[in-house]
C-alpha cells in the first residue's frame, strides 16, 4: 500500500512525546517518516481544543489518524468508541503502540486508503487532511464523510488558509451546513454537517 509520503527507506527512530490535551496527560510514540514527528502539530491541537465535545460521543472515525492523536485525546477524555485508520503503516503501527501507551479501550488503528476499508457509519468524523497527498485525496476525504456519517452526524476538520481553506468551504458548502469554529494563526476548524 502507498504512504503518504514514501518512508519505505527511512530508518525507523520512535522518539517518546508528552503533551496535555484537553486537561489530561497524554504519550505519543512518533517515527521518521510519519506526519509530525517533532510532536503535536498546532493545527491538530487548536482541531481538539476547539470542537465541541458534547458534539463528538457515539462512535468516531479519525480518517488519516497518524500516531493516533485526534482519535486517542477523544476517546480518553470521551470514553467514545474510536475508529482510526491510515494509509500509512508505520502510522497505524505507532497508532497502535499509543493506544497501549496511553490505556484506551474501545478503541482500534487500521490501514485504509481514504474508505476503501471502512464498513461502519459513525456520529463523528474527525481529520487533519493529507495535504500532501494532493486534492484529489483531500476532497475524497472530507466530500464522501457524509457516506459514512449517521444522520444528523458531523464532520470536524481544520485546514489552513494558505492550503485553500477558503475555497474549500465554498465547495464544502455544496454539500453541508459548515459553520467556522475557529480562525488562529491562519488555520481554520471547520464543523460540516
Ligand atoms: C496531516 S496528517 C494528520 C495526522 C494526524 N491525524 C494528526 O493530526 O497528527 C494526515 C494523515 O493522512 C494520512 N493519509 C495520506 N493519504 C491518505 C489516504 N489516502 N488515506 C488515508 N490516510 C491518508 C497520512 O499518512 C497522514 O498520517
Amino acid at each position: 500500500m502507498g504512504q503518504y509520503f514514501d518512508n519505505q527507506d527511512l530508518p525507523s527512530k520512535m522518539v517518546k512525546k508528552e503533551c496535555f490535551l484537553r486537561g489530561t496527560k497524554f504519550i505519543f510514540y512518533t517515527d521518521n517518516g510519519v506526519f509530525s514527528k517533532d510532536g503535536l502539530d498546532f493545527g491538530s491541537r487548536l482541531l481538539l481544543e476547539t470542537i465541541p465535545l458534547e458534539e463528538v460521543g457515539g462512535k468516531v472515525l479519525d480518517m488519516g489518524c497518524g500516531y493516533g492523536v485526534l482519535g486517542i485525546v477523544l476517546n480518553k477524555v470521551l470514553s467514545c468508541s474510536v475508529d482510526m485508520v491510515d494509509v500509512n503503516l508505520r502510522a497505524i503501527h505507532l497508532a497502535s503502540i499509543n493506544i497501549k501507551e496511553n490505556h484506551c479501550q474501545n478503541i482500534c488503528a487500521y490501514e485504509s486508503n481514504v474508505y476503501s476499508n471502512i464498513n461502519s457509519k459513525y456520529t463523528c468524523i474527525i481529520t487533519n487532511p493529507p495535504i500532501r497527498a494532493g486534492k484529489k485525496v483531500v476532497y475524497d476525504i472530507v466530500m464522501n464523510a457524509k457516506k459514512y456519517l449517521e444522520k444528523d452526524g458531523v464532520l470536524f476538520l481544520v485546514i489552513r488558509k494558505e492550503q485553500g481553506a477558503k475555497s474549500l468551504i465554498v465547495d464544502l458548502e455544496k454539500q453541508y451546513t459548515v459553520e467556522v469554529l475557529e480562525r488562529k494563526k491562519g488555520f481554520y476548524i471547520l464543523k460540516c454537517k
